[in-house]
């Protein structure tokens, strides 16, 4: 266990967003942990960006793109920050984050709790090197849901290197409704019109939830084929509770990450792997805490991962845990890449 770790298991004593605030003061104060260089079998491609290694981390974490530079230092192969939306934005009265501990779990329900698109553009705009997306949502209160995505994608395009379509959190009345039908057709066919009057190609992908029937699967996947999106994020929080869960807070509102999101999020994964038929490609989250979790989304058909809920348990360290982990179950069963295993039965 690093000095690292010790510190973020002690930060446990503080209330859930307490914590969450003081670790990424830490982190701004640049007292993150500094993995070694990349590892070269690690080495892959997403949507033809170039990752020094699969694990990425999810948006939630840096939601205002404060600590992209902390985080790409501690060892992520890419991070996503956000999620932003147009105008800042208080989210849901607190308490609204819930560590399950017995579970290694979380329930959240934030609500888009974010500085808005001008101080996230700020902040996006110190970089360093490396691999930092940009996750967009919708206002509560916004007249035009589908207008605020792009107002997001046109805002932050020179900024960042590639793009995430979130709509998908649970915490936000109605915005699900935009993973199907008509809305999902009229979201894919505005943002990609946009996205179609700006300079350069960068990656978009479409967020998804994992509560959703094999139809939905299949027509979410025809939909990003057809709008020439390039990938899908499989997946965001669940509103199920599975019956396993001890922990007190089982019962509080919002979405449901960590160890109980695994088996779900990965069968939801395989769906969508079946659905693509290679026109696009997987970015696999949910439930990821080992280099065993992560090694299992790619089989299933990620050509990437991203976490968040376990770092909550384990520290930062644990990025560098898993790419060791993940490298020695490639050489084991004889993958000379990470791309040669994505998909690989
Ligand atoms: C506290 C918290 C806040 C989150 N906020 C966002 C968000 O703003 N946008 C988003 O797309 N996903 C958000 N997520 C979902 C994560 O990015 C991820 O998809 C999900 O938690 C599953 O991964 P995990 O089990 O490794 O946490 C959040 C998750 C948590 C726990």
């Amino acid at each position: 266990m690093t000095l690292h770790d010790i510190a973020a298991r002690a930060l446990h004593v503080l209330d859930s967003e307490d914590a969450h605030r003081a670790t990424i003061s830490l982190l701004k104060a640049a007292l993150g942990p500094h993995a070694d260089a990349a590892d070269p079998p690690l080495a892959t491609t997403l949507a033809g960006l170039a990752l020094p290694n699969p694990v990425g981390l999810a948006p939630g974490f840096d939601k205002n793109a404060d600590v992209h530079r902390a985080m790409l230092a501690a060892g992520f192969g890419f991070v996503e920050c956000g999620t932003v939306t147009p105008l800042p934005q208080a989210g849901n009265a607190r308490p609204r984050l819930f560590r399950l501990t017995e579970d290694r779990a979380v329930i959240n329900r934030m609500g888009f709790n974010n500085v808005g698109l001008e101080a996230f553009a700020a902040n996006l705009a110190r970089r360093r090197p490396g691999v930092v997306g940009a996750n967009i949502g919708a206002n509560k209160d916004a007249a035009d849901r589908i207008g605020d995505y792009v107002t997001g994608l046109t805002r932050l395009w020179p900024l960042a290197d590639y793009f995430t379509v979130n709509v998908s959190s649970p915490n936000t009345p109605g915005l699900r409704a935009l993973q199907t039908g008509e809305a999902l057709a009229e979201l894919m066919a505005r943002v990609g019109a946009a996205r179609a009057t700006l300079s350069g190609r960068k990656p978009v992908f479409l967020k998804v939830a994992p509560d959703l029937e094999d139809a939905e699967i299949e027509a979410i996947a025809e939909a990003v084929a057809g709008a020439k999106f390039d990938g899908v994020v499989v997946s965001n929080t669940t509103l199920t509770r599975p019956d396993t869960l001890k922990s007190g807070h089982r019962g509080e509102a919002g979405g449901l990450s960590g160890a109980p999101l695994m088996a779900l999020a990965t069968r939801v994964l395989a769906s969508f792997h079946a659905a693509a038929r290679g026109r696009f490609a997987l970015v696999g989250a949910g439930g990821i805490a080992s280099g065993a979790d992560a090694y299992a989304k790619l089989r299933a058909g990620a050509s990437a991962v991203q976490l968040y809920s376990a770092l909550v348990f384990e520290g930062p360290g644990l990025v560098t845990r898993i790419r060791r982990d993940l490298a020695a179950r490639l050489k084991a069963d004889g993958f000379a890449t990470v791309a040669d295993a994505v998909g690989a039965k």
